[in-house]
């Protein structure tokens, strides 16, 4: 049994999950949140919570990974979260790199992985993945400038969800796979990861490791987890963080 705090309100769990690991909590601890006052998004954005109709939770893992490698953990942690989603609403789900989950375009679940100093002695290091999933809200729980872009679980299921099972689950399947890429390496997760690329083949735009924007062709993320995409020039560009985002019809790169 791993230990699991579970809050009726809180900032957000990642701040609650780093606090713990700092003190020493080990791989699996998890905290989970009703409700957060300010939860979080990747780049800044903010995680829209709608109280006790999805999950919020932050798990604590001590991987054994080189430093250079903790940002497979955000690819590994969607590929669990598809891999679960997958499984209750016997749908086909698509991840969006790095972390996004959806069904049929719309946005399911994000992924913020964060970690401690990885200059740090190895046996103090630790990353948080933090998992939002949208379960049993309507869409008329979400703001209007959400409700055309996101979905939830219980909708594509088509009948509600128990919260506490989906996050066993999700916890069960995040360190299944974080085993299997300590074990295999990360070529057999990022072969499932593909076969849920919602980017790979379309035209997309970004902006690259030199801060340019970019447009093109997706190639799909590399052996490192970096997303690669082809100019109309032939010239490929890696995409290491930031927006991306399918181009628009007229946009031809
Ligand atoms: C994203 O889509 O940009 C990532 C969203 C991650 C949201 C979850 S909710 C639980 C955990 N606590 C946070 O403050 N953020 C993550």
């Amino acid at each position: 049994m791993y230990p699991t705090h579970r809050h009726i309100q809180l900032d957000s769990t990642n701040v609650e999950a780093k606090r713990l690991a700092e003190e020493g909590a080990v791989q699996g601890t998890a905290v989970l949140a009703a409700h957060q006052t300010a939860g979080r998004g990747r780049l800044r954005k903010t995680w829209y919570t709608v109280p006790d109709k999805g999950l919020y939770c932050s798990i604590i893992v001590r991987p054994a990974l080189v430093p250079e490698d903790y940002p497979k953990l955000t690819l590994t942690a969607g590929l669990a979260v598809a891999t679960v989603l997958g499984r209750v609403s016997g749908k086909q789900v698509q991840l969006k790199w790095p972390n996004d989950v959806y069904f049929n375009g719309r946005k399911c679940a994000g992924i913020l992985a964060e970690s401690s100093s990885l200059a740090t002695d190895p046996i103090t290091r630790f990353g948080i993945i933090g998992i939002g999933i949208n379960v049993n809200q309507a869409l008329e729980d979400f703001p209007p400038e959400l409700q055309g872009i996101v979905t939830t679980l219980s909708l594509e299921k088509g009948s509600s969800v128990v919260i506490e099972e989906l996050f066993e689950d999700v916890r069960r399947e995040l360190l299944l796979q974080i085993d299997r890429m300590e074990t295999h390496g990360f070529r057999v997760i990022l072969e499932d990861w593909k076969k849920h690329d919602y980017l790979c083949g379309k035209q997309m735009e970004c902006v690259d490791i030199k801060g340019a924007i970019i447009r093109g062709l997706c190639m799909g993320p590399d052996e490192d987890g970096v997303l690669h995409v082809m100019d109309k020039s032939g010239k490929q560009h890696e995409v290491l963080s930031g927006d991306v985002r399918i181009a628009d019809k007229s946009d031809t790169g």
